[in-house]
């Protein structure tokens, strides 16, 4: 048996009044397409994503996971042209669906993030079934009719219903698992007859379930809701933030302020995690037992080890923090930073593709980019590695135990040896040997008396 997923995301999402296709508005941070992916089990014969509108857009999103690793199966995707409806789309799959020699098929829905994994398998393992919603304003939904020993026996959707069948308040979710030979033909027969003039995959499930007994499951709402606005969406987000802060209080991370806090579904953390009010965090992040990660502090992918302590306000992006160390507040960790282990990080220090060994510290103002940094090496106040000459990006390599006075500039490329020391204030443009003091202050003097003859001269020239 080949079981393959089909993923309808060809609407153009009218609702949500936007320039990005519907299927990759962000929940926490993943586009909700990314979330129904996920959520498929292993071992699937592959997945079609039926695509149309904002397709370019669609693609460029499905490659950039497929080279991420993020897709637990072979995906390929179809055009529907211009949909015609719900059922139209599934037409435009079936040669993708027999070249996949397909004997089962999974429907599932671009735009209804939360089902989550364990649904979707027990969907994947069930041979005819729909999941349904009960609700107590049932609204635009398909409503779902069963036969007395609780099989479908039919679905209408809102635009074509009786009164009578409007106050059913058993919902079509738009998830279903269905023989893909008998669905196929149900396909070939459908027609547009109806409010919409729409090809109505409905319409095809309510013809199979005359050839097979189709079963009907009620889920919790939260597992089938569709992101149609922006209302949708907020809303979607905010069951998803939930059940994610609920998941990790099970686990022992503290949230001093759960409303405030998103935390997205690749986040990992480990327990005493403590995180403080308006943290963010989406994208692959792992984060170690006993963090402490300060308030409005924005991390995406990224690994922090353990006992790290965030301060407020810092944005860390493709950056690893080992464990010990202390950033912030007010710092900016930039792609490609590496702290080893008790590397400090003060406040309104920028950090950019820089290797920080066991240790090292740069506590205030400093940018260091395309640099490696020695271990116990201390880099003072306002230091800057110059690392772009206006055309190329250089190296400034940093030794161990190196003291960088202040306000030192280190006009790369350069190489500091070990423990070397640069007075203040230096323009370091030529290497410094190990054990060296590299000065380049021009020398200081000293006018006596000369401050109030200045002031004076200035008093008469003003006429006072
Ligand atoms: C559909 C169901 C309805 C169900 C609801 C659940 C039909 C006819 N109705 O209604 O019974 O209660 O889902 O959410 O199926 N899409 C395409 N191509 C198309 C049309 C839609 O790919 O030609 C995609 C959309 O992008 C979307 C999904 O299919 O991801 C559902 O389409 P939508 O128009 O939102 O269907 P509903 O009216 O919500
Ligand atoms: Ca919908």
């Amino acid at each position: 048996m080949t079981t393959v997923a089909v993923i309808l995301a060809a609407g153009l999402g009218t609702r949500m009044k936007s320039r990005l296709p519907k299927v990759l508005h962000p929940i926490l941070g993943d586009p909700s397409l990314l979330w129904v992916l996920r959520a498929l089990p292993p071992g699937l014969g592959g997945a079609v994503v039926v695509v149309h509108h904002g397709k370019e857009k669609v693609l460029a999103a499905l490659e950039a996971w497929q080279k991420a690793g993020l897709l637990p199966c072979p995906v390929t995707t179809v055009d529907q042209g211009h949909p015609l409806g719900t059922g139209h789309a599934l037409q435009a799959c079936i040669p993708e669906l027999d070249r996949l020699a397909a004997s089962q098929v999974v429907i599932l829905c671009g735009d209804v993030p939360l089902t989550s994994a364990a649904t979707v398998g027990h969907l994947c393992a069930a041979k005819a079934l729909l999941l349904a919603m009960d609700l107590p304003t049932p609204g635009s939904y398909g409503r779902v009719l069963q036969h007395s020993d609780g099989r479908l026996a039919g679905l209408v959707e809102a635009k074509d219903a009786t009164p009578e069948q409007l106050a059913i308040q058993r919902v079509n979710g738009g998830a279903y698992a269905l023989p893909w030979p008998a669905l196929r033909k149900a396909l070939l027969e459908l027609t547009n007859d109806n409010a919409q003039k729409e090809y109505y995959l409905t319409d095809a499930v309510a013809a199979v379930a005359q050839e097979v007994p189709v079963t009907v499951e009620a889920c919790a709402p939260e597992e089938l809701a569709g992101m149609n606005s922006r209302q949708d969406q907020a809303m979607i987000q905010a069951a998803a933030q939930r059940r994610i802060q609920q998941s990790w209080m099970a686990e022992g991370v503290t949230f001093l302020h759960p409303d405030s806090t998103l935390i997205g579904p690749r986040v990992q953390l480990a327990s005493d995690v403590l995180l403080e009010p308006g943290v963010r965090m989406e994208g692959a992040v792992w984060i170690g037992a006993g963090c402490r990660i300060g308030q409005g502090t924005v991390i995406s992918d990224a690994v922090v080890g353990e006992d790290v302590q965030i301060r407020p306000y810092c944005v860390i992006e493709l950056a690893q923090v080992g464990s010990g160390s202390a950033v912030g507040p007010f710092a900016r960790l930039r792609e490609g930073t590496d702290l080893a282990e008790g590397v400090h990080i003060g406040n309104f220090v920028e950090t950019k593709k820089a290797r920080l060994h066991r240790g090292a510290k740069a506590n205030h103002l400093t940018y260091l980019g395309d640099t490696e940094i020695g271990e116990g090496t201390n880099i003072g106040a306002g230091v800057i590695t110059c690392n772009y000459d206006g055309t190329q990006k250089h190296r400034t390599t940093i030794g161990r135990n190196v003291f960088v006075g202040s306000d030192t500039q280190l006009v790369a490329p350069v190489v500091i040896g070990d423990g070397a020391m640069i007075g203040a204030g230096a323009t370091i443009t030529k290497d410094v040997p190990a054990d060296a003091i590299a000065l380049s202050r021009s020398p200081q003097v000293n006018r006596e008396g000369s401050a109030s003859r200045f002031r004076s001269r200035q008093r008469r020239e003003v006429g006072t």
